[in-house]
């Protein structure tokens, strides 16, 4: 009798909230499968295109991994297309790794690493940088004469190219690990010059660990921002430091100048993390049609086993931002303008005090707070099985978002001047938190069962609190996907 009942619960949980209950509304997720790192992030032909590292065939791993690929006109409304990549020649068969796209003479570039696996071997893999062209930005085809670079001194990590163009010369940045003085394992980040887009060259070293940046840095990027140069990178092996580098591994930048006579950057302010939540990685930015710089990352991080795999789908991509940059070099970012698009009806606005439980619909929302800086403040998310809680401690000027279990809390300084501004962006299991401006940024994955409330914390009082639902902007249907090309 009892293993009916538990037998019938678990069919109701199933039929509740195992159909797409994590699935995101509103964020890019893979129509099924596995995705991590954003790749190929570009404008072309009026249309917004972003590639993925992607398992079409399951959610709990990469596998030999694939590039997924997603379409759309304003970074919002995504449409899913056929997986643009398979991990079919000699130099990628270990997988289609991450790279960037070039846009140049009407065609798109997508530079990617083909990643190969040695099995029983020292090093166990070699990673080649490779060429895939596109006339209409649907079909793919790899460049015949592949790898475009071999780098065969720089092995067995050297990946993730991200290209620009400047003048009448190419320039990509690449990740690398190399041996350091008492041969442990650093990253760093080498830049290759070519003036044909085939044949490249080693032209310098933009920036290499010490040690406390770690052993590799994943996914450079390298851009001018409001009068400086900025490197984003996701670095792996730095050890956490207080309220600093608590997840796995890290997303940060540093600032400084960059002269294209000597290659040479020059760090002018030291190496900060781009978001303070669990859940942000490998970043890609482009220009947007204004010409504003837009990132994208993965939102989730590895390791995590998170549940929305049982769902049939894992990882999903954050919400588009604008970058800019304070002059005293720390990264500013606002969800790009076209999520106005995606605003739903308000569910709640004015002065609100802790008394007001606001139930979200279909778990979205956009929140718009604004509280005194003379007082603390805590705001509260809560579902079934989950309470996600954030506050901000007057005294020590500081944020905490605590979505509970097992290292559920992350924390950073913030002090404003003058009044709180808190802005969050709530999906079926993601936290977009944006204080102030959006010069903290807290991302993070939480997986809430049934319906969620929003209230503010006791004693905390909002002069003024807007709630508002949000659109579905993509396809929830988990059945309706593309099935890879074979
Ligand atoms: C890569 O280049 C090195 C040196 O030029 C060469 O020895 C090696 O065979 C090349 N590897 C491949 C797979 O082309
Ligand atoms: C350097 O480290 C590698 C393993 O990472 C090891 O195989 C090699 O023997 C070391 N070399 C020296 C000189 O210690
Ligand atoms: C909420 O439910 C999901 C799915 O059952 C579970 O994986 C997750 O850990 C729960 N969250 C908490 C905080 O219990
Ligand atoms: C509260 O904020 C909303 C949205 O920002 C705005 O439309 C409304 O006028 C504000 N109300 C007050 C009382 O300031």
């Amino acid at each position: 009798m009892i293993a009916k009942i538990l037998t019938f619960v678990f069919l109701c949980s199933r039929i509740l909230y195992v159909a797409g209950d994590f699935y995101p509304r509103y964020h890019l997720a893979p129509p099924k499968g596995w995705m991590n790192d954003p790749n190929g992030f570009c404008i072309f032909k009026g249309e917004y295109h972003l590639f993925y590292q992607h398992n079409p065939y399951s959610s709990y791993g990469p596998g030999i991994v694939h590039w997924g690929h997603a379409v759309s006109r304003d970074l919002l409304h995504w449409k899913h297309l056929p997986v643009a990549l398979d991990p079919d020649q000699w130099y990628d068969n270990g997988g289609v790794f991450s790279g960037s796209c070039l846009v140049d003479a009407g065609k798109m570039y997508l530079y990617y690493t083909g990643n190969v696996n040695h099995e029983k071997e020292t090093p166990d893999h070699s990673q080649y940088q490779a060429l895939a062209t596109s006339e209409n930005g649907y079909d793919v085809s790899k460049y015949e004469m592949n790898p475009v670079i071999n780098g065969s001194e720089y092995q067995p990590d050297l990946r993730d190219p991200k290209v620009w163009k400047h003048g009448d010369k190419y320039y990509m940045v690449l990740g690398n690990s190399f041996k350091g003085q008492s041969n442990e394992t650093l990253g760093r980040v080498l830049l290759w010059v070519s003036s044909d887009k085939i044949n490249w060259e080693k032209a310098s070293i933009l920036l290499e660990s010490d040690g406390e940046l770690g052993y590799m840095f994943e996914c450079p990027d390298f851009f001018e921002l409001d009068g400086y140069w900025v490197l984003l990178f996701s670095p792996q092996g730095v050890k956490p430091q207080g309220d600093n580098y608590k997840n796995l591994f890290q997303t940060g930048y540093v600032v400084g100048r960059f002269d294209y006579k000597t290659n040479v950057f020059t760090p002018v302010f030291k190496f900060k993390e781009l978001d303070h939540g669990h859940d942000l990685y490998a970043t890609q930015s482009t220009l947007d049609r204004q010409g504003k710089r837009i990132v994208i990352a993965w939102m989730d991080m590895w390791d995590q086993n998170y549940p929305e795999q049982a769902e049939g789908f894992n990882g999903q991509m954050t919400i588009p931002r604008r970058l800019q940059l304070t002059k005293d070099g720390r990264i500013i970012q606002t969800p790009v303008k076209d999520i106005l698009a995606a605003r739903g009806r308000v569910l709640h606005t004015g002065r609100t005090r802790s008394d007001k439980v606001i139930r979200l619909d279909d778990k979205t929302a956009e929140i718009v707070i604004r509280s005194s800086p003379l007082r603390d403040f805590e705001l509260l998310l809560e579902a079934e099985n989950t309470t996600v809680k954030i506050n901000y401690d007057r005294v020590r000027g500081l944020v905490t978002l605590d979505r509970g279990g097992k290292d559920g809390v992350r924390r950073t300084n913030w002090r404003p001047r003058g009044i709180l501004v808190w802005k969050l962006y709530i999906d079926a299991s993601s936290i977009e938190l944006f204080c102030g401006e959006g010069e903290v940024t807290f991302s993070s994955r939480y997986f809430p069962v049934g319906p969620v409330k929003v209230r503010l914390g006791k004693a905390s009082e909002a002069e003024n609190m807007t709630v508002r639902s949000m659109k579905t902007t993509v396809d929830i249907n988990p059945n309706n996907v593309n099935e890879p090309q074979e």
